[in-house]
C-alpha cells in the first residue's frame, strides 16, 4: 500500500515535470536572458504587408525577361517572414528534375543563421554549390539572434564570411569599427548588393573591389566581362542590382552624422522601469519620429511631407527610365532581327547595361528615397542620358540595314506584360503549389511556413 502510494507520487511528479522540462527546452538562452530583446525580434511577425512589385510596375517585367525576378518581385516585409517568403516565392522555384540545374543555396544566405551554420559546416563552395531546394529542411530558423550577435550574448558579430571580406575591401574591418559601425554593419551582411560567383561554384561574393558605388562596381563586373543572364529580347549581358541599402546610406548626412541603421530602425527605448534597451522590433522609422528623427527634425508634418516629395519624384523618374528601357530593348530586337552585327550594336548594348544597372541600383533599394534620394536621383538622371544614346544607335543601326518598324508590347498590367515574355503564370503557381503541399508542407521546418 504504502509502496504503491509513493509510486503514485513519482509518477504526478514526472506529470507535472515532463510539460515543463519540454518546455524548457524550446527556450533558448536568448529567450530567457533578454526577454526585451526576444519579445520585439518577435514581434516582427506583425508586418504582414508587402506589396506586388510587378504589379505595381509591369514594365519591370520586360526588363528581367530571361530572369526569375520577372516571376515574382515583393517588397520586402517583417524578418520574421524572410524564411517563409524565400520558400514560397516564384523565384525560387520547384524540385529540380533529375539532372537538371536548380537555384544555389546561396539564396539562403541572407534568411537564417542556419546558412553561416551549413557555410561553416559544408564549406563556403559547398555551401553555395547546393540546391536551394535540396537544404530546404535544414533551415530551422529566420534571422536570429546569432546574425548579430556572439550567441547568447550582447557583443556584436558578423558571422557572414562575404560579409567580413566585403567591409574589409572598403577600409572598414568589423573588429576594428565602433559600436555603431558594427551594429550598421550587422544590417549590411544583407542589405546590400552581391552576385553569386560562377567561378566559385556561385559563392556570395560583394563586387567592392573598386568600392562600392555604382560606377565602382559597373567597372567591376565590366572588367570581368560578368553578366548574369542574356536579355532574351536584345541580347544584352545583363547585370542586377540588390537592396544596396548599406552603400546609399553610407554616403548620406545621417552617416557622417553618426546617424545609423541602428539608430533610424532599431532605436533606444525605456522600459517601464526607466532601463534602456533596444527595440529589436526592426521596422519603419518614420513611426519612431518621437524618439528618434525629433532631435534633429522640428516637425514631422515637415519630415513626411519631404519624404513624400522625394518618392514621388525617384517614382516619377523610375517609371521614365523603365519606359526608356522598353522601348529600347525591343529597338535592338528590330535591328537585330533586320541583320544587325555585334559591332555595330556594341555601343547600343553596353548603353542599355549600364542604364539598367543604374535605374536597378536607384531603385532596389526601397528605402532608397529616405536613405539617399540625390544619389538615387542623379543615377536615374545618368540612366536617360545612357538609355537615350542607345536609343540613337538603335535608330541609326536599323535606318542601315533596312530594319522593320520595332513592335512594343502592351505592359500596362503585369498579365499583359508575362505574356508579352511568354511566362505563363497560372502554370506555374499550380506547380509551386503541388510542391509546397508535397515537399515543404510535409519535410521542411515549420519556419519555412510562417504566414502561410
Ligand atoms: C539584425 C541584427 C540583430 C539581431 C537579429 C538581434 N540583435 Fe540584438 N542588437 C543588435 C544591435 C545593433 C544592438 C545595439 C548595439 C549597440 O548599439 O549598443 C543590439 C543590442 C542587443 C543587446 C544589448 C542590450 C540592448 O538592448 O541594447 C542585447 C542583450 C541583444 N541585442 C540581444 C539580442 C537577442 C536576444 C536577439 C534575438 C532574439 C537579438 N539581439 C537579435 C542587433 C541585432
Ligand atoms: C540575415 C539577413 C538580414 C539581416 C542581418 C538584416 N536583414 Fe532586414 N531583411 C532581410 C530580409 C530577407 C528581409 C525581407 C523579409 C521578407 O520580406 O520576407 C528584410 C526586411 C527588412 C525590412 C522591411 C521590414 C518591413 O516590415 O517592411 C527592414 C526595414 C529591414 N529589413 C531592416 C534591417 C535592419 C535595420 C537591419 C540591421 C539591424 C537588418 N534589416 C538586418 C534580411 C536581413
Ligand atoms: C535617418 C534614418 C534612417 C537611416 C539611417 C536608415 N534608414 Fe532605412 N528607412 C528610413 C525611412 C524613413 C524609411 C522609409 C520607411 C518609413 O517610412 O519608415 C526607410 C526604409 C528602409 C527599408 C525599406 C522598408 C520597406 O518595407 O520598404 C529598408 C530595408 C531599410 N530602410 C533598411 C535600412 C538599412 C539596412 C540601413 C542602414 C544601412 C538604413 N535603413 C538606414 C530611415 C532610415
Ligand atoms: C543627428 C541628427 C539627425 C537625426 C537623428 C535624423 N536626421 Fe534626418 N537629417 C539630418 C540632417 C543634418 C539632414 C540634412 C539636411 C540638409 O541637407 O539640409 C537630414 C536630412 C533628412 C532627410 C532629407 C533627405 C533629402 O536629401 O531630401 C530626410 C528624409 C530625413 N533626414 C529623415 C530622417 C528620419 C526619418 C529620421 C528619424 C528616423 C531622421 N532623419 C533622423 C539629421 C538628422
Amino acid at each position: 500500500m504504502q509502496k504503491n502510494h509513493h509510486f503514485s507520487y513519482v509518477i504526478g511528479a514526472i506529470l507535472i515535470l515532463a510539460p515543463m522540462l519540454a518546455q524548457a527546452e524550446t527556450k533558448d538562452i536568448n529567450q530567457t536572458k533578454f526577454s526585451k530583446q526576444y519579445a520585439g525580434w518577435a514581434a516582427t511577425i506583425e508586418q504582414t504587408e508587402s506589396e506586388d512589385m510587378l504589379a505595381t510596375y509591369p514594365a519591370s517585367v520586360i526588363l528581367w525577361a530571361g530572369s526569375t525576378f520577372s516571376h515574382q518581385y515583393n517588397s520586402p516585409r517583417g524578418h520574421k517572414f524572410a524564411v517563409a517568403d524565400a520558400s514560397h516565392s516564384l523565384r525560387t522555384g520547384v524540385a529540380i528534375p533529375p539532372g537538371g540545374n536548380g537555384k544555389s543555396a546561396s539564396c539562403w544566405t541572407c534568411k537564417t543563421p542556419d546558412a553561416p551554420r551549413l557555410i561553416k559546416e559544408m564549406g563556403e563552395e559547398g555551401f553555395s554549390g547546393s540546391n536551394f531546394v535540396d537544404l530546404g529542411p535544414e533551415i530551422k530558423s529566420v534571422i536570429y539572434c546569432s546574425d548579430c550577435h556572439v550567441d547568447g550574448t550582447a557583443k556584436l558579430a558578423l558571422p557572414r564570411p562575404h560579409a567580413q571580406n566585403a567591409m574589409a575591401k572598403i577600409g572598414l574591418p568589423f573588429d576594428e569599427q565602433n559600436i555603431s559601425m558594427q551594429g550598421a554593419q550587422t544590417c549590411g551582411q544583407c542589405h546590400v548588393t552581391y552576385y553569386f560567383q560562377p567561378e566559385n561554384n556561385n559563392k556570395v561574393n560583394m563586387p567592392w573591389i573598386f568600392g562600392n558605388t555604382a560606377d565602382a562596381i559597373e567597372k567591376y563586373y565590366d572588367t570581368r566581362r560578368f553578366y548574369e543572364w542574356i536579355h532574351p529580347i536584345s541580347k544584352t549581358p545583363m547585370l542586377k542590382a540588390r537592396h544596396p541599402d548599406f552603400e546609399q546610406w553610407s554616403r548620406s548626412k545621417h552617416a557622417d552624422m553618426n546617424v545609423t541603421c541602428i539608430t533610424c530602425h532599431m532605436p533606444t527605448v525605456t522600459d517601464k522601469n526607466g532601463n534602456d534597451y533596444t527595440d529589436h522590433k526592426v521596422s519603419g522609422a518614420l513611426i519612431h519620429f518621437d524618439q528618434v528623427c525629433a532631435g534633429c527634425h522640428k516637425s514631422k508634418a515637415q519630415l513626411t511631407a519631404t519624404l513624400e516629395r522625394n518618392k514621388a519624384e525617384v517614382d516619377a523618374k523610375s517609371r521614365q527610365v523603365q519606359n526608356l528601357l522598353v522601348k529600347a530593348h525591343y529597338e535592338a530586337k528590330a535591328a537585330w532581327d533586320g541583320g544587325a552585327t555585334w559591332p555595330m550594336m556594341n555601343e547600343g548594348i553596353m548603353g542599355i547595361r549600364h542604364a539598367q544597372w543604374r535605374w536597378d541600383f536607384a531603385t532596389a533599394s526601397h528605402g532608397m528615397y529616405a536613405h539617399n534620394p540625390k544619389e538615387g536621383l542623379a543615377l536615374l538622371n545618368k540612366a536617360i542620358e545612357q538609355v537615350s544614346a542607345a536609343r540613337d544607335v538603335f535608330k541609326q543601326v536599323s535606318s542601315q540595314v533596312g530594319a522593320a518598324k520595332p513592335v512594343y508590347p502592351d505592359i500596362s498590367t503585369k498579365a499583359k506584360a508575362q505574356a508579352a515574355i511568354g511566362y505563363d503564370e497560372p502554370a506555374a503557381v499550380k506547380a509551386k503549389q503541388a510542391f509546397i503541399k508535397e515537399e515543404i508542407d510535409k519535410h521542411w521546418h515549420p519556419v519555412a511556413t510562417t504566414g502561410y
